[in-house]
Formats: structure tokens, C-alpha cells, sequence
């Protein structure tokens, strides 16, 4: 009996052999492919190649019945090369930054590509398939020659430009987006393209996720906030009766496209607010690029590198808890008492402002030290003579709250984070401190 069960053992480990050194032999090739894709500014991603293996693949199997086992097993393996030929990619273009940064963004329905590059929208057709009906979104406070870049390279391309601003974010917008789609007969095989900042990104990625259950959608972000947070992680959201983000969805891009040129137009406080969320990304998670940011002498000349690590960081992020369960939270770092600053002054900081303000108030002292500093010399505000009462009413409406408790990020030591549940009157305490008041 057990000879029998050893020699299968034994079958089944020549087998093992022979697919280890098969699966070295395919990430070799993949390499190459790589670096021909890279040469040749050809996409990682190719969906008909991977529908035309498959296809062609599952017929070398007789047994009908393990037919869809070897599909999940062949979809996995190149989603491993593809990961492979991205890491491959990243290796040689960061010797040569200027020719742009690739990532793949792994997620179990719908894996994408990064690409970072100075320059992109100009041949935009190399990166997203224009050749199908496109509907390219935007708002009209973005410089229309971005979008209309995008339009020029489309063979039936149509745009839809709406007012700029969180107001336009609602379901009335989704509502002259999907008609707009409607009307132009739009079916499952063509594309939303969205070129802008979070708003236009969060309002066309929520079109594209619901029209027909569903079509491409690539994200061209243009403020920095969308290319470092917003554009990854397929959190896709209305406001409905002035709650914001209340209808949504994740809904995965099928590419984002970031061009960094388009930083020169953007307001320079909109360029700050940004810098605030790569801040945060370096404070939990990453000592290299917090000196980076701390440490440069022209921010503008080194984005590109920030948005790739600050991608970089929130790709692991996403990655790893692609429905924000747990360790998505991280991202809210700052978020506690800042959107309680972002309320209570009714709108004299902006989100980003708030954020930074709102990351001291977690944080050691050391720490605190350390992102005021970066504060101080990007400009940013570090203090608001709001009172400790007004802003513990808003901490008290938190989201995260969990009766006398909420959930928060603290950082002790730049690059780690601890997510804790504190007290309300421990909260209390420390926005005492910070805002001087007697308790
Ligand atoms: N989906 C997510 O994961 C996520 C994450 C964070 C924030 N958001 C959402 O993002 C939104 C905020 O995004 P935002 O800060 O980018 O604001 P925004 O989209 O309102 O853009 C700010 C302003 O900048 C203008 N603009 C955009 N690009 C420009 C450019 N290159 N040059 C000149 N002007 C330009 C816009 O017209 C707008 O007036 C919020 O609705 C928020 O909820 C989403």
C-alpha cells in the first residue's frame, strides 16, 4: 500500500522538478519580453494575448473535467510573469526616471498598470486602446488641452467637461455621464476615460463601474492628491444628500496613466495639499521617502519619484487589503481630528491642510517635531487657534467611533504606525495639550 502511495509521491515530485525549472525558464522569457515592452514603450498589460492562451492552452487538455482548474492555474502563472516583468520593468527604468516608472497593481479580479511618465499624455494611444468608442470625462477647471489630447488620439472620441468642484460629484453628474453613454449607444467593450483630479476620477470611475455592470476605465490623474492617493485602490464614489462618498463602489482601473508635467498648471496649494498625502504615506510607512520630501531643494523636479514611491507604498497597501478591512486604515492617519479641523472651519483649510494638521496630533513627540518641520518649510499651516471643545464635538461624530472609543493611527518612529482604539477622554487630553487649553 505504501509503495504505491511513494511511488505516486515520487511522480509527483519529478513532476514538481520539472515544473520548477519550466516556471524559471517562463519568468526568464518574461524578462525579455519586459525589457522588449520597455524599449519599445509597449503596455505590460495585453488582455487578447492573455484571452488567446488561454483559450489555446485549455485544449491540450483531454479531461474535460479539470479544464477550469487549469484556467485559474494558467491565469495565476501570468499574472505572476506580468508581476514579474513590472518588478523586471521597474529595475531598468529607474535608471532612467525620465522615460517614466511602470507598477502593477495585483488584485484577485482585476490586476493594472501603473505608468508614471513625464510626457505621457502626448502619445496616450500607446497606453490606452482608443480604437473603440471613448467617452473621455473631465471637469472645467482642468486645462482643456490635457483632455483634449486624449480626444485627438480616439478615433470615436467624446467628451463630457463638467463644473469643477465636490458639488459637481453627485448623482445628478453620474446621471448626465450614464445618458451621455446611453446615447451615444456605449456597449460593454468601449471606455471611460477620466483626465483630472479626485473628483473627476471617483464620479468617471463610478460611471464606468455601473454602466452595463461595468466597462474600462482608465484614470489619467492631474492634481497631485489623484496621482498619489486617489487614482489607486478602485475606490470609486457619489455624494448623495450631502454625505460624501455615500454610493460607491471599488471598481479596479484597467490603467492609470500619470503625467507629472501636468503638476506645473495646478494651483500651488492644490501641489501642497498633495504633498500632504505622500507625507502621510512616508510618516506610517517609510523613513527613505519622508527625508526625501524633507530633504529637496526643487519638490517639482523630484515628483516623479515621490508619486512612484508614494504609489509604491500605497500599492502594498491596497494589495494587501483591497476592501479596506484593516490595514487600509492607515491611510486615515491624520484623518481624526483633521476632518474635525476640516468642519469646524467651514472651509478655511482645505482637506490636505487639515490632514497635516490633524497627523500632530498622533503622534510622538519627536515625531511631531519631525512633520512640523515639513510643514513649516512646504508652507503648510501647523495650528489652529479652534478650540479644543468644538473640535472634540466633531471627533465625537467620527466614523471609526465605536461607543466611548475611536479607531486611530499613531505613529511613534517614522515609518511605523500602530492602529489603536483610544478612549475619547485620552483624545481629548492630547488635543488639549496641543491647542494649550486647561483641562
Ligand atoms: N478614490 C479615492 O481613493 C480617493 C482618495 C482621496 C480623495 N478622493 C476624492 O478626491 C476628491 C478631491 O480630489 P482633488 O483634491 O484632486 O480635487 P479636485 O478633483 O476637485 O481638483 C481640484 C481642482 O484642481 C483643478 N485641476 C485638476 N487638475 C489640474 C491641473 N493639472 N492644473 C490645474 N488645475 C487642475 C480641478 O479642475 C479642480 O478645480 C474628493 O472628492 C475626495 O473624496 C478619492
Amino acid at each position: 500500500m505504501m509503495d504505491e502511495l511513494d511511488g505516486i509521491r515520487q511522480q509527483l515530485n519529478d513532476i514538481d522538478r520539472e515544473m520548477a525549472r519550466l516556471f524559471e525558464r517562463r519568468m526568464q522569457l518574461g524578462a525579455r519580453v519586459a525589457d522588449y515592452k520597455y524599449r519599445h514603450k509597449l503596455p505590460i498589460l495585453d488582455t487578447c494575448r492573455q484571452f488567446e492562451v488561454l483559450q489555446r492552452n485549455s485544449q491540450f487538455l483531454a479531461d474535460e473535467s479539470i479544464k477550469d482548474y487549469y484556467a485559474d492555474f494558467q491565469q495565476k502563472v501570468m499574472e505572476l510573469t506580468r508581476g514579474y516583468e513590472a518588478d523586471f520593468m521597474l529595475k531598468t527604468t529607474e535608471d532612467h526616471s525620465s522615460e517614466g516608472t511602470f507598477l502593477t497593481v495585483r488584485h484577485s479580479e482585476q490586476s493594472y498598470d501603473v505608468v508614471i511618465e513625464r510626457g505621457a499624455l502626448a502619445h496616450i494611444a500607446d497606453y490606452i486602446n482608443l480604437e473603440r468608442k471613448v467617452l473621455v470625462v473631465s471637469d472645467d477647471g482642468v486645462p482643456t488641452d490635457y483632455w483634449k489630447r486624449v480626444l485627438e488620439q480616439s478615433g470615436q472620441g467624446f467628451s463630457l467637461v463638467f463644473p469643477a468642484g465636490e458639488k459637481s460629484k453627485d448623482m445628478q453628474m453620474l446621471n448626465v455621464i450614464i445618458s451621455q453613454m446611453v446615447r451615444r449607444g456605449f456597449t460593454r467593450s468601449d471606455a471611460v476615460v477620466a483626465v483630472g483630479g479626485g473628483v473627476v476620477g471617483d464620479l468617471a470611475g463610478f460611471a464606468a463601474a455601473t454602466y452595463m455592470r461595468g466597462i474600462d476605465f482608465y484614470n489619467i490623474p492631474t492634481t497631485l492628491l489623484a496621482q498619489v492617493d486617489a487614482s489607486i485602490g478602485g475606490k470609486t464614489a457619489v455624494n448623495f444628500d450631502g454625505i460624501k462618498n455615500v454610493v460607491g463602489s471599488f471598481y479596479q482601473p484597467a490603467k492609470v496613466i500619470i503625467d507629472t508635467n501636468t503638476l506645473r498648471t495646478l494651483d500651488r496649494r492644490l501641489f501642497r495639499e498633495g504633498l500632504v498625502e505622500a507625507l502621510k504615506m512616508a510618516a506610517t510607512f517609510s523613513r527613505p521617502l519622508f527625508d526625501k520630501i524633507r530633504d529637496s531643494e526643487h519638490i517639482e523636479d523630484e515628483i516623479d519619484t515621490i508619486v512612484a514611491e508614494a504609489l509604491r507604498l500605497k500599492k502594498r497597501i491596497v494589495e494587501e487589503d483591497p476592501y479596506e478591512q484593516k490595514l487600509r486604515r492607515v491611510l486615515n492617519f491624520g484623518h481624526t481630528v483633521g476632518h474635525a479641523i476640516e468642519t469646524a472651519s467651514e472651509g478655511e483649510y482645505c482637506h490636505g491642510e487639515c490632514v497635516g494638521m490633524g497627523m500632530l496630533f498622533f503622534c510622538s513627540s519627536t515625531v511631531r517635531s519631525e512633520i512640523q518641520a515639513v510643514l513649516e518649510k512646504y508652507g503648510l499651516p501647523t495650528r489652529t487657534d479652534i478650540s479644543a471643545d468644538a473640535l472634540m464635538s466633531f471627533v465625537g461624530h467620527d466614523k471609526k467611533r465605536s461607543g466611548d472609543s475611536v479607531n486611530v493611527v499613531y505613529v511613534n518612529e517614522i515609518g511605523k504606525f500602530e492602529l489603536k482604539s483610544m478612549q475619547m477622554a485620552s483624545i481629548k487630553e492630547l488635543i488639549c495639550a496641543r491647542q494649550n487649553c486647561s483641562e
